[in-house]
């Protein structure tokens, strides 16, 4: 198992080429069961998540050209309707092949994810609006079993906003016969990424990027080519970074407005941004100031930067609160923030983060993909050797992140232990 070994204190300058959202290829990829044709991607980020995504679409029958960040899927000799249980279980994203499934060929297998280290996540959303589109559904074994001749229109109101669960119906209604409304739902740039390729497709989709899409099923969608969206978050997680260490970084590749709540957070901590776009450079002097947030769906606070932003509260000579709301056990990397010296208390929800002059280097040891960040950030200001341990959770969703950091001038490298 890899881990990385950090030694802290450097101030970041440079550049940081942003890769495409994971968030945004995951479901994405999945448009290649809703076609025959060929669907060309470019900027799909290199991640174990994406490879994984890739494994069980090629099981399915989907080809896959892969060059570089470009990719061309076709899904015309697509014969395998399964999602086992070894491949969901490492990612539970897989469970976005339910509904392409269902919609284009009548039936899918797909293993019920289980709980993960953040939250229960549930998936009954993504089951009760595939049986309201009349889809008989059937949970044997740990697998949920669906079947429909072809899927009909109706409205859906989902008990609360969920990102893949929006993905997941989206998908289905698109190929549904007559109209789909579904209400509440996630308005999340990652969700809109998608519904703008499948307008390419052929799809009639209104309501992109609101809480209500109504959507037109057609007969049929065909090919088309997609730029995946930059990662807002692995954006978000460089921008902690610098505002923890400080120094001069800009970030390339990128996108200013879907990234809104986290930058005016940044500014709120005392860093200079210059945003032009598609490029943020981040200018950071002094020490950070503490900054108190609530997370909640887009376009408020994501959780997906909760963890991020601790860690650089850790240094602030305030003290500052967190609250999550989105998922129930998303404070994993307090306990791990604690052993470099930070002084953080859970209660619920909240965190009560009170800022220390300085965190030291200590062994720590990653239990989610965005803990693990937190972790690096607080490694890279923290003094002395950091080693962070378990990070095959970084390589599901960040792109080379100690490359991209040691080229800024970080003191990062990755040894693998047997
Ligand atoms: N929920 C249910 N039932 C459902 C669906 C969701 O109770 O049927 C609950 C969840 O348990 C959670 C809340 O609703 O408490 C929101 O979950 P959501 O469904 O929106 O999360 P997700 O779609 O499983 C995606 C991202 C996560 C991100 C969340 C929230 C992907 C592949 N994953 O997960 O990303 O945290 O939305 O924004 O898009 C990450 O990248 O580190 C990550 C965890």
């Amino acid at each position: 198992m890899d881990k990385l070994i950090i030694h802290g204190g450097r101030r970041l300058n440079g550049e940081i080429p942003i890769s495409g959202a994971k968030n945004a290829a995951l479901p994405i990829l999945c448009t290649g069961l809703l076609t025959a044709d060929d669907v060309v991607l470019t900027n799909v980020p290199h991640l174990k998540d994406v490879q994984t995504m890739l494994d069980l679409l090629r099981q399915m029958g989907v080809s896959i050209k892969q060059e570089g960040d470009r990719m061309i899927l076709n899904g015309r000799n697509v014969n395998q309707f399964d999602a086992p249980y070894e491949l969901v279980k490492t990612m539970r994203a897989a469970i976005l092949v339910l509904c392409p499934l269902v919609a284009r060929f009548g039936e899918a297998r797909v293993s019920l994810p289980g709980g993960c280290a953040i939250g229960s996540r549930p998936v009954e959303q993504h089951i009760k609006g595939l049986r309201a589109m009349g889809a008989e559904v059937e949970i044997k074994g740990g697998y949920i079993y669906a079947r429909a001749k072809r899927l009909k229109g109706t409205r859906i109101v989902t008990d609360m906003i969920t990102v893949t669960g929006t993905e997941n119906l989206l998908m289905a209604a698109v190929l549904a016969e007559g109209e789909t409304i579904i209400k509440n739902a996630a308005r999340e740039p990652e969700v809109t990424d998608l519904a703008h390729l499948l307008v390419k497709m052929g799809a009639k989709i209104e309501g992109i990027g609101t809480d209500q899409l109504v959507i037109h099923g057609v007969e049929s969608l065909h090919g088309a080519a997609h730029h995946v969206i930059p990662d807002r978050i692995e954006t978000g997680t460089f921008l902690c970074a610098v505002a923890a260490t400080g120094g001069d970084v800009l970030l390339t590749n990128t996108c200013d407005n879907i990234l809104d709540v986290a930058l005016h957070k940044i500014r709120e901590m005392g860093a200079v941004l210059t945003c032009c776009g598609d490029s943020i450079r981040i200018q950071m002097d002094k020490r950070p100031k503490g900054v108190s947030f609530r997370t909640t769906e887009y376009p408020g606070f994501p959780t997906d930067m909760q963890a991020q932003f601790m860690a650089v509260n850790c240094l602030a000579a305030e003290t500052t609160h967190v609250v999550e709301t989105i998922f129930e056990n998303r404070f994993m990397h307090v306990q791990e923030l604690n052993r470099l010296g930070a002084k953080i208390r859970t209660e619920g929800n909240t965190a009560f983060v009170t800022g220390v002059d300085k965190l030291v280097g200590a062994p720590v040891m990653a239990t989610d993909l965005r803990a693990s960040a937190s972790l690096v950030i607080a490694g890279l200001a923290a003094q002395g050797e950091t080693h962070v341990n378990r990070i095959y959770h970084l390589d599901r969703g960040y792109d080379q992140m100690e490359v991209k950091l040691a080229a800024v001038g970080a003191d990062i490298r990755r040894v693998s232990k047997e």
